[in-house]
Parts: C-alpha cells; structure tokens; sequence
C-alpha cells in the first residue's frame, strides 16, 4: 500500500485468536463434538492421537501431552533426576516460569548472559557457569529462533550434562543443519492459546526419544500410575481430550501459519530497515517461526505508548528480567547477581510489535508508518 494510502487511524490487535477461530470453524466445531460424542475426555483416545501426531511431526519418537509447558518443564527435570541444590544453566531474558520450573523440580537457576544477536544463550559463557553441581542446560529458543544447539550440545557432552530445549516460543522452527530435539534429552512446548500452536486454555507435551524420559513423564503427569489403581509418587498434569483435539486440527496449519508470520516478518523488517530500531535477525540456515517480531530501542517506554496511543496494541516481552523480579527467589535457589548485560539490555529495550498469521496487510503497513512517525520525531 503507498504511504499515502495508510490510514489515519486504526486499531491492530497483538493477538487473533477469534479470527483465527473463524478460519477454522468447522474443523474446531467438529472436533469439539467428537469428543463430546465420544465421552472420553482424559486420557481418551483424541489424547493418544495427538501425541502419535506430534511424535510424528517432531520426527521424534514419544510425545507425552500434558497441562502446560511449566509442567512439561519440570517433570522433564525430575525424570532426569535432578535434586535439591542441583544447578541448571538457563538465560534470563525469557518468560519467568523457565526459572520457575527449575526451581519447583528443587534445582538452583544460573543464568548465563545471551548473544546480542539473537537474544538467545550464548555458548561462549556457558563453560564458565559450570560447577559441580551443574546437571543440565535449558536453552531458550527465544521470540521463535533456536539456540544454537550444536554449541550447547558439544559443550552438554563434554561435561556429561543434560539438556532440555524450551520450545514454547519456536514450534515449527528449525537451526542450521539440525531440528529440536535432535541434540538434547527432551523438548518442552506450550500449548498456551497465544503461542503459535496454542489451544483455547492450557496445555503443554515432553517430546523426547528417550524412553525412560516418556515412561517418567507419563508416570509423573498422572499421580505416579501407569497401570489402574497402582501408584508412585507422582502429580496431575495431563492435557484433556479437548485441547488435544483442538491440537490435532490446529497442527495441520501450523507450517502454514509460520510461512505467514514469516512473511509479516519479512514486511516489517523491509519497511523498518535503515531507521533507529534493532531489528530481529535470523541466522543463515536458520527458521524462524516469530512468535514474537520484537525490535529493540532505547526509548522503548515512549516508543510503546506511542504505538498504543495510536491504536496498536504493542507489548514488551519480557520487560524485567528475571533475576530483576520481585519474586526471584535470592539464596538458595538463584545466582543472587548474575553478570548478564546483555540480557538485561533487552529487558531494557523490547517491544513487540503485533504478530500474528491472521494480520492484514493494511495492519502491518499502518504500524511501520507509525513507527517511522515516531522514529523521525523521536528516534535520535
Ligand atoms: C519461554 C517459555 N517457557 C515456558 C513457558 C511456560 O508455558 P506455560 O504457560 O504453558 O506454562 C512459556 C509460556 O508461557 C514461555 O514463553
């Protein structure tokens, strides 16, 4: 659309969740009576295809569904054996239950600082966070890009640690040269109804090919039983039919889904480009699936309200970072003052623009036009 065309005023969503479901009618409104028809809705057998389905798309062989990517997290820490006081390295600029899920598995975080580039764990620094007590990696594949598992990995083996990928930004996303899943023990994912494969409420899977991992996961997700009346120890955490058949008609369309957010990305970064924001980068070789289009600015409070004064609705993700929250937990359980700058820095800096397959043209037009607005006004 030429410049001159861009509206005076209009409203952009960050999230479409009704339209998408408008999209999609039919196939929802039929699964969503299947299963009501069907009167199995825990443990049923939508639940059972969901995960044959999701196996089979991660080209991996178990996924163990269950009632969110926290959870997901972890029970993949328990079922790989973690103990209190065990320290797990992670970064600090993602979404806070990373964190968290170390801490309810007992385990202290050590965050280690990220790459500018992609806001993601920077392998070069990991070496020197381990210590004896360190058990595993989390890298988070961040906004939608992945880490850089093979750095991770290489580093994982030499010091005999595990290590468990954080997807619940970057389903359908792949590195250079390698998948999720492929160079760790297991793979976490959300199913929370904003991510790019999300369900009308909560739900999350362990993907992995390791079978005592599944076994666990499966054992864990459901008070410890894994045959009828017998137990172990164990919690309640199994995804419900109902998100795992929304989930199956949903998967169908998520490459569809990522090749459109992909090219809202490309719009974005081409209108943008040459102006004062730092824009997302995607590696060579690598897929990124922009679960979130994040530019960065020094100015960014100003920047955001900005953009919601007229009309869009931009976010910050995640704007304190996590060892910078009130409820991080000092002591025991958390480095009190990591050295992560450049974490903090994009905590510092973010702003979300609206991403989301369902977008118009004329949406993603009348944001780069406020943006550059803003930037020739305010940008220095
Ligand atoms: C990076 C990251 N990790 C973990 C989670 C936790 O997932 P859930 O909300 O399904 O518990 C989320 C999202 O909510 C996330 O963005």
């Amino acid at each position: 659309m030429p410049a001159s065309a861009t509206p005076a005023k209009l409203k952009v969503p960050f999230y479409g969740h009704g339209r998408q479901y408008h999209n999609i009618k039919r196939e929802i409104d039929d699964a969503f009576h299947a299963v009501m028809e069907s009167e199995a809705y825990v443990m049923g057998p939508a639940l059972a295809r969901f995960e044959k389905e999701l196996a089979q798309y991660f080209a991996m062989k178990h996924a163990v569904g269950l009632n969110s990517g926290t959870d997901a997290l972890w029970l993949a820490f328990l079922a790989l054996g973690i103990q209190p006081g065990d320290e797990v390295i992670t970064t600090a600029n993602t979404f806070f239950a990373t964190a968290e899920a170390i801490w309810i598995a007992g385990g202290k975080a050590v965050f280690v600082d990220s790459d500018p580039a992609t806001n993601n764990i920077d392998p070069t620094k990991i070496e020197a966070a381990i210590t004896p007590r360190t058990v595993g990696i989390v890298p988070v594949h961040l906004y939608g890009h992945c880490a850089d598992m093979k750095a991770v990995s290489t580093i994982a083996k030499k010091h005999k640690l595990w290590v468990v990928e954080d997807n619940a930004q970057s389903i359908d996303a792949h590195g250079d040269g390698f998948k999720q899943g492929e160079l760790s023990d297991a793979v976490c994912t959300s199913f929370i109804i904003q991510k790019n494969l999300g369900t009308y409420g909560d739900g999350g899977a362990l993907i992995t090919n390791r079978p005592d991992i599944e076994q666990a996961a499966r054992r864990l997700r459901n008070h410890g039983s894994l045959k009828r009346s017998v137990h172990s120890f164990g919690f309640n955490s199994r995804l419900d039919d109902l998100h795992a058949a929304f989930l199956s008609v949903k998967l169908k369309h998520i490459t569809n889904w990522t090749d459109q957010r992909r090219a809202w990305a490309k719009r974005y970064t081409d209108g943008l480009k040459g102006n004062s924001f730092k824009l997302p980068k995607e590696l060579p070789g690598y897929r990124h699936v922009f679960h979130l289009y994040v530019i960065e600015h020094h100015k960014r409070d100003h920047l955001t309200q900005f953009l919601i004064d007229h009309g869009i609705d931009a976010k910050q993700h995640y704007p304190i970072a996590i060892h910078q929250q009130e409820g991080y937990p000092w002591g025991k359980l958390a480095d009190p003052h990591p050295h992560v700058p450049n974490a903090e820095r994009n905590a510092a800096q973010c702003v979300s623009l609206p991403m989301f397959p369902e977008l118009t043209a004329e949406e993603v037009d009348y944001t780069i036009a406020k943006l550059k607005e803003w930037d020739a006004q305010f940008g220095w």
